[in-house]
């Protein structure tokens, strides 16, 4: 259905004259209610000359044409200041005189930072706060200097700098792993005065004679010019001082103020991360375009397989190879491009690296040259050296995910929009009539009184805490959208409070609140850099405050690049002012800001008691610490179900885990193959929400032929079933940093195979899934990793061997799921309505024997929704199976929750013969328990039954051979 005011030829115009993506949205609202012959004129790709090429970026071009290998940057040996965690010294450009200091600082756990800054700058320069959770810890380090450069070294890692020109080659286990620097393109662009253009003279005739007072004068003149140059302007290229894209300029009062430098990494020749682009898990070289770009922007029908900026922006980057895994993050939140290539590593290089590379022509090497628009040089050099280890480091500088509650890892129903409490009555009910579980509804921007946030529109949501209560009786949840515009309307109480806060984001002159264009029509938009205003904002969560919500419902931060829709590329002025600050500083850590003040508020409402959950389409570093985000608006189309992979696999393994794509596609319709396929996909992304345009035909599950449905059904299900591992996976990666959707070489990191696979993937360390996301496909390329492993199909536990490529079977209802040997996998067997129904429920043990016949697993419990965990309050359980016993001991710390779940089941798969008895021992005493062992399909099944105890027991299971 389409809504009469965006049928308004007037809106449309507006829009069209405001912006052409928000003319874009409209069109496509207008599309369905008019002519066929309009939807020619809909554009359905994304179009292009919106957005920057690098070469309409002054600051990219100037950048990227450096020229290699000529660096004017190097140390002031006299200037070098040891301390005991690091040194710090004077970094001089001899072309300009300019003097930087840089700062080396050895940090606990393998990592090194660099800071380099302008040292008597002509103002501050914009330093990131809010991405890392705390201050890095420091450890203590060696400094030997010599007359060319020094040696920082710490107990397993070491830094060489060489003084000129200036560079820096980082080591672990002595061998050479990071190299700055070494191509020469490092490029600090000093804030300095403008170069007024010369004052034209006018000719003066010559006097006859000169008197005295004029010999002075011009002696002052000739003094002043030698000051001048002291200023050290370079020269002045076009567009230093302001630019214009398109019709939009950007002001620059400061100038130039760009920062690069170039990341090489010998020996490597995967690197991965650097989300958000719609493109491949293992990043490509740049040569033949583009860099790869972060630039939070709300990009209308984004392009597959391509690397222009989308909604989020992590700038970490890992590189890996058989010896090795190690990161770089640059911690920088101004727009910032990242070009990729290719070469052999340099000679002298050689000796650095560990023999496993046999010949010269062995080597490779990944060069990587990285340019933000301004703020300083702040790099993490993360050493690993293990896969494992990068996530550990990198989380302990921007935090581990928070341990989200256990509703929203369950299944989420979304739709722009669900119209009215009838509307959301009849779609909760469909749930239950055809069976199917589900956890949260969600309400789009059409709920609200007129795109006013924290608003209800009462025609249609008369009773909303009644409407959420009825939800929650069955245990379910709301979400609604709050996004960071505000209408300017006098009579909205937010926007009236903001404006006498003083919360807004102020236009370049640093008066008057910034101005803008968004669903309410003119809007302003909050400035969450400021703590105060973060504080605000968190505040206008408290259910007295925001009328008709209650502690069951949750929030959706859309929008947050932040999209405004006559901006300059969709998005805000970049000389806008966030307080001392300019927005070009601080673009692509505004959405985050805003996603931390949102589930504050929810902490807060809740008297700190309750765990938030926000979702969030801006993401930066830090925001695991914050709630989940999505992958924006993709497209009904098998390209994009492929694509959902790659691209939340790079956003995992730049540490953010709670991901997720919208199943079925935001815009089009899906036919059914796609949906199902969709979800079979989507019950194995860490997020797991249905969404659909405004525009697109109503699409739950039970809209589908029954055929279709139960295959939709089924694999909620398993998602429901499989809640329990999730959960584990999810507390795991609290604790460790590490993505809960995994790369597979994450785990296989010495497998080559496995460096360039981006259509499988793990959930945590115990299965493999191979989504089908290739129309009218019956059966499917895999490899499974592992040269002495053994996985199991997950639906019949069937057994195939590591290190192998398979071709398997893929009717419409099978997903290719396959159990680790090795692992043990908690699951709860019953359906519920909801997640929380299950909260008692009885566990079964999936027990995958690995080619040893051992096999062990973790199980975490809490209440699933309080911070009580943090008080003891959760359980730990570690499963072992080896010498045909299975153990059950309590983990450590064990924690204090009580729970009335017990231990139905426990499936032992890969046991080669039938025991003769089972039996279980806990508290000394000792049971027969019955079994069954299947080994018709060559499967080798062992069911136990009901073992009967609380899993908080400790037991032992016992195969017995007589
Ligand atoms: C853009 C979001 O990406 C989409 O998911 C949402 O439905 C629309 N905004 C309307 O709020």
């Amino acid at each position: 259905m389409v809504r009469l005011h965006m049928t308004k030829p007037t809106l449309c115009k507006a829009s069209q004259e405001k912006s052409i993506s928000a003319m874009q949205y409209w069109c496509r609202l207008v599309c369905v209610s008019t002519a066929v012959s309009l939807l020619a004129l809909c554009v359905t790709a994304v179009d292009k000359g919106n957005f920057k090429t690098c070469d309409k970026s002054s600051f990219c071009r100037r950048n990227r044409a450096l020229p290699k290998g000529d660096s004017p940057y190097k140390v002031d040996p006299d200037s070098i200041e040891v301390q005991s965690t690091g040194c710090a010294m004077d970094i001089i450009n001899t072309r300009s005189n300019v003097v930087l200091r840089g700062e080396i600082s050895t940090l606990e756990g393998n990592m090194f930072r660099l800071k380099i800054d302008e040292k008597d700058g002509l103002r501050l320069r914009y330093q990131v706060e809010g991405a890392l959770v705390g201050r890095p810890k420091l450890e203590g380090c060696k400094v030997q200097r010599s007359s060319t450069g020094l040696e920082v070294t710490s107990e397993t890692t070491k830094v060489a700098v060489t003084f000129d020109p200036f560079q820096m080659d980082f080591y672990v286990n002595n061998e050479i792993a990071v190299v700055l620097n070494s191509r020469g393109l490092m490029n600090f662009e000093h804030y300095r005065n403008k170069k007024e253009p010369p004052v034209q003279e006018e000719e003066v005739p010559e006097a006859e004679g000169d008197a005295p007072g004029d010999e002075e004068a011009n002696e002052e003149v000739a003094e002043e010019e030698p000051e001048a140059e002291a200023v050290n302007v370079e020269d002045e290229e076009p567009e230093m001082w302001e630019e214009t894209f398109k019709t939009y300029p950007d002001s620059k009062p400061y100038g130039p103020s760009s920062v690069g430098l170039d990341i090489s990494f010998p020996g490597v020749e995967h690197v991965y991360g650097l989300p958000e682009h719609a493109d491949s898990l293992a990043l490509k070289t740049t040569n033949d375009g583009d860099p790869y770009r972060l630039y939070n922007l709300d990009v209308f029908e984004y392009e597959l397989n391509n690397r222009m900026a989308l909604y989020g922006s992590i700038p970490l980057m890992l590189a890996h190879n058989w010896s090795k895994t190690v990161g770089v993050f640059w911690h920088n939140a101004a727009e910032t491009w990242v070009d990729i290539t290719n070469s052999a590593a340099n000679k002298n290089i050689l000796g650095k690296l560990l023999s496993y590379f046999q010949t010269e022509e062995e080597i490779p090497q990944t060069d990587t040259h990285w340019i933000s628009e301004s703020g300083i040089i702040d790099l993490f050099i993360i050493l690993g050296p293990r896969p494992h280890d990068v996530f550990r480091q990198y989380s302990s500088l921007t935090g581990t995910t928070m341990l989200p509650p256990l509703f929203s890892i369950a299944y989420h129903q979304s739709r722009w929009n669900y119209n009215d409490e009838n509307d959301v009555a009849n779609v909760d009910e469909g749930f239950d009539a055809h069976d199917i579980p589900y956890d949260v509804l969600w309400l789009d921007i059409e709920h609200t009184n007129g795109k006013r946030y924290f608003t209800w529109d009462s025609a249609k949501f008369p009773t909303p805490e009644a409407m959420q209560d009825k939800l929650a009786a069955k245990g379910r949840k709301m979400v609604t959208i709050i996004d960071p515009h505000i209408k300017r309307d006098s009579n909205y109480h937010i926007h009236k409070e903001a404006e006498s806060s003083d919360v807004y984001v102020k236009k370049s002159d640093g008066g008057s609140s910034y101005e803008g264009w968004c669903w309410p029509g003119s809007s302003s938009w909050i400035d969450f850099l400021s703590p105060q205003n973060r504080r605000w904002w968190a505040e206008q969560f408290s259910p007295d405050k925001y009328q008709g919500s209650t502690l069951n419902l949750f929030t959706w931060n859309d929008m947050n690049e932040p999209s405004v829709f006559n901006g300059p590329e969709v998005t805000m002025h970049k000389d806008c002012r966030h307080g001392d600050w300019e927005h070009r500083d601080v673009h692509n850590i505004y959405g985050m800001l805003q996603h931390q003040a949102t589930a504050e508020g929810q902490i807060l409402r809740s008297g700190g008691t309750e765990r938030p959950f926000v979702l969030s389409r801006a993401f930066f570093a830090g925001t695991q610490r914050f709630g989940a985000i999505w992958t924006g608006d993709n497209k009904a189309d098998w390209g994009h179900l492929k694509m959902s992979l790659p691209m939340l696999l790079s956003v995992s393994v730049a540490g953010l885990p709670f991901v997720g794509a919208d199943v079925g596609g935001f815009f089009m319709n899906p036919d059914p193959e796609l949906l199902v396929r969709w979800y079979q996909a989507g019950a194995f992304y860490p997020f797991f929400r249905a969404h659909a345009h405004l525009d697109t035909r109503r699409r739950e599950p039970w809209l589908l032929e029954s055929d279709k449905m139960t295959v939709i059904r089924d694999a909620i299900r398993i998602r429901y079933e499989l809640l329990p591992l999730w959960y584990t996976v999810f507390y795991e990666s609290t604790q460790t940093g590490l993505p809960v959707m995994r790369p597979l070489w994450l785990e296989y990191p010495r497998d080559k195979n496995t460096y360039g696979i981006e259509d499988q993937f793990l959930v945590g360390d115990s299965l493999m899934v191979r989504p089908v996301t290739e129309q009218y496909t019956t059966s499917v390329h895999l490899y499974l990793p592992g040269a002495t492993a053994v996985w199991y199909d997950y639906s019949d536990y069937t057994p195939y061997n590591g290190a192998t490529k398979y071709y398997i079977n893929t009717p419409l209802d099978k997903i290719p799921v396959f159990v680790k040997g090795g692992a043990i996998v908690p699951k709860k067997m019953r359906v519920r309505r909801s997640s929380s129904l299950m909260a008692d429920d009885p566990y079964t043990l999936l027990v995958a024997l690995n080619t040893e016949e051992k096999a062990k697993g973790k199980l975490y419990i809490d209440d699933g929704h309080s911070y009580n965990y943090q008080k003891g309050e959760y359980l730990v359980r570690q499963f072992a199976f080896s010498n045909n016993q299975l153990t059950s001991s309590s983990g450590d710390p064990a924690g204090s929750y009580v729970t009335k779940s017990w231990l139905e089941r426990v499936l032992v798969v890969g046991v080669a013969k039938a025991p003769s008895s089972v039996t279980i021992q806990t508290g000394g005493t000792t049971n027969n328990l019955q079994f069954s062992y299947d080994d018709v399909n060559k499967n080798h099944v062992l069911t136990i039954k009901k073992p009967g105890l609380n899993i908080a027991t400790d037991f032992t299971i016992s195969l017995n051979y007589s």
